[in-house]
């Protein structure tokens, strides 16, 4: 298609000027096709300036996100190389779900704003455009049911990463897998599986996050104020979001890689240095009872190992939440 081209020919060349000319003699199409393709790209919100006589240049701090933005700094051999990106979709999850008999392993669903964003625990998840990313990716893992939350922790481990490479500071994880800055949750995770009845095997996973990346203009509302942060709060600089999205895709892959081959140890180890509540008092939350407790370590499947009253307990994912003490910067529940 024209349009795609043409944007990826800009977006390798954003800030400078591209002669007219000289994208149609690359893309080997008319002067006119390749005017239709920057009026097409105008409408839909790219700032895409014309100089009499120079060309066409995609502005600088253009942070819209486009496939070939994405794709020229991913890294991957499958994750994110079949990839839709949507201006707007009920839900990343959801379109994933529907397609996921006919798309690939790693096709990846990335929209700048969900209308019917979904959460964990039923609840909804605010995702407006222009304010985030919001992405999703198929992967048909052949692991056994148990292992899926690794999928989790190798996607809350690979968007500490990217946070690092793309915004420039280095957040913390709060057991499972909320990420965090300064007590304010960065992004949500969630990861939902299809298995097979008869045989208790895994048919699909999909692994979606939501990250926050700057306040949206109509601001935060009131209920989530107070535990919402987003990446430009706490970035030196703007975040570029294809870069971002790449940067989460590339690592993604790699802790991918490692649960596949079985080398957890190593995904733990990087899931262990993003833990910065080991050691310090909590509260485990257990059928609205909290109880105290102290973190003590996350074995090798990725559960919550605590000492309660005297004794070391083992914390399964999914059974239990927790919240950090009062008195310390961290988090509290979310
Ligand atoms: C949470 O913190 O409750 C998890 C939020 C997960 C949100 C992401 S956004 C992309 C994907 N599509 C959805 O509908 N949800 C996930």
């Amino acid at each position: 298609m024209v349009r795609d081209d043409v944007l990826q020919v800009l977006e390798e060349h954003r800030g400078e000027l591209v002669s007219g000319g000289m994208l149609a003699r690359e893309l080997t199409v008319s002067r006119t096709a390749v005017w239709k393709a920057i009026t097409a790209l105008r409408e839909e919100g790219f700032p895409i300036e014309s100089v009499a006589g120079g060309g066409y240049r995609l502005s600088s701090s253009s942070d819209a996100l486009s496939s070939a933005g994405i794709t020229m700094h991913l890294t991957t051999e499958f994750i994110g190389r079949s990839l839709d990106v949507f201006s707007e979709i009920d839900s990343t999850n959801n379109f994933l779900k529907l397609h996921a008999a006919e798309l690939p392993h790693g096709h990846t669903a990335v929209a700048d704003c969900q209308t019917a964003g979904r959460g964990r625990r039923g609840r909804s998840f605010l995702s407006p455009s222009g304010s985030g990313v919001y992405l999703s990716i198929l992967l048909h893992p052949s692991l056994p049911l148990e292992q899926i939350n690794l999928i989790t922790v190798g996607a809350a481990v690979a968007i500490c990463h990217a946070i690092e490479e793309t915004a420039d500071f280095s957040p913390s994880i709060k057991w499972v897998n909320d990420v965090l800055q300064n007590g304010k949750k960065l992004c949500g995770i969630l990861t939902e599986a299809s298995v097979e009845a008869e045989t208790g095997s895994l048919n699909y996973a999909i692994v979606g996050i939501g990250i926050n990346v700057r306040t949206p203009e109509c601001g935060l509302p009131e209920e989530i104020r107070s535990i919402a942060g987003s990446l430009e709060d706490f970035a030196p600089h703007a975040v570029h979001r294809n870069a971002l999205v790449a940067a989460f895709l590339n690592h993604m892959e790699r802790c991918y890689h490692l649960i596949a081959s079985g080398n957890t140890a190593a995904l733990m180890e990087d899931y262990r240095s993003y833990m910065k509540f080991l050691g310090q008092e909590i509260r485990v939350i257990s059928n609205g009872k909290a109880e105290p407790a102290r973190a003590l370590s996350i074995n090798e499947h990725g559960h919550l190992i605590v000492e309660k009253n005297g004794t070391t307990e083992t914390i399964l994912a999914g059974e239990i939440s927790i919240r950090l003490e009062e008195q310390t910067d961290m988090p509290k529940e979310i």
